[in-house]
């Protein structure tokens, strides 16, 4: 049993949409987000400093005393996990894009995954492809701009929706049947994706199978905090601007944004 934090760290506000998750399953631990919106967006950078990143993330994570960490960022995961795993002695949790539940869910073998290019172009998401969707045709796009409009807090302008139509196109015309989110910022433009897909194309996210996996590791540790009282949440940003980062977050209760240096 343990008192300390649960830490997650993402590019920027993204994650915050797996912290609601953990948050929900978990609500007597105490959470510690940072988000690097600072450097953000990760997926436009190469595997060094991605890796660069997340590893001073880490390293501020353990100052901070964590006792597991989530990277919620999809990029991060894909090119600092394994290293992460080797070099830190505690678990860390990471997020891999929904492949597996698309591809065997699928009726008609076509499915779409929506990432950035640091997860598109990695090894861990070509391996988990090739493992998990075997006989499915995988349509992959690169996101441009989503993650930016996500920061910035214009996803419901009228041009960004015009710029987003251009890039779920060959979702359309695939005749695809499952959207894989592949970032963790995406599923704040859901309603928009729905808005511009057919209607039977499901859409699909990560953060539960986070949750549920973050409670299991926790067990499995015996890292579990046994407080009967709700846990803390604070979230961490080096952003100017905090204004959004509290929009985002306002259904976690309790939940405090702070400004730091990191
Ligand atoms: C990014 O910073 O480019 C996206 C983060 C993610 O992949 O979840």
């Amino acid at each position: 049993m343990s008192q300390q934090p649960i830490v997650l760290f993402d590019s920027g506000v993204g994650g915050t949409s797996i912290l609601k998750e953990i948050v929900e399953r978990l609500p007597h631990e105490d959470f510690i987000y940072l988000a690097d919106s600072k450097n953000a967006p990760y997926g436009e950078r190469t595997p060094q400093e991605i890796l660069d990143l997340s590893i001073k993330n880490t390293d501020f994570a353990l100052g901070l005393d964590a006792k597991l960490i989530v990277v919620a960022c999809n990029t991060a995961t894909t090119n600092a996990i394994s290293y992460l795993r080797t070099h830190y002695k505690l678990p860390f949790i990471g997020i891999e894009p929904a492949i597996k539940p698309a591809a065997l869910h699928s009726e008609v073998k076509r499915i779409g995954v929506l990432a950035t290019k640091g997860t598109l172009s990695s090894a861990l998401f070509k391996q988990t492809s090739e493992v998990f969707a075997q006989g499915v045709n995988v349509v992959e796009v690169t996101g441009k701009g989503i993650v930016e409009a996500v920061e910035g807090g214009w996803t419901s302008d009228q041009h960004f929706m015009e710029h987003l139509k251009t890039q779920v196109q060959a979702f359309i015309e695939e005749d695809i049947d499952y959207l894989v989110l592949g970032c963790t910022h995406y599923p704040y433009i859901i309603p928009q994706l729905k808005q511009l897909l057919p209607e039977h194309v499901k859409i699909i996210d990560s953060g539960r199978a986070v949750a549920k996996q973050t409670e299991a590791v926790l067990e499995e540790n015996k890292l579990r905090n046994s407080s009967l009282k709700p846990g803390k949440v604070e979230l961490y940003t080096n952003a100017d601007n905090v204004f959004h980062l509290k929009h985002l977050i306002k259904a976690i209760p309790n939940a405090r944004v702070l400004r730091k240096v990191f």
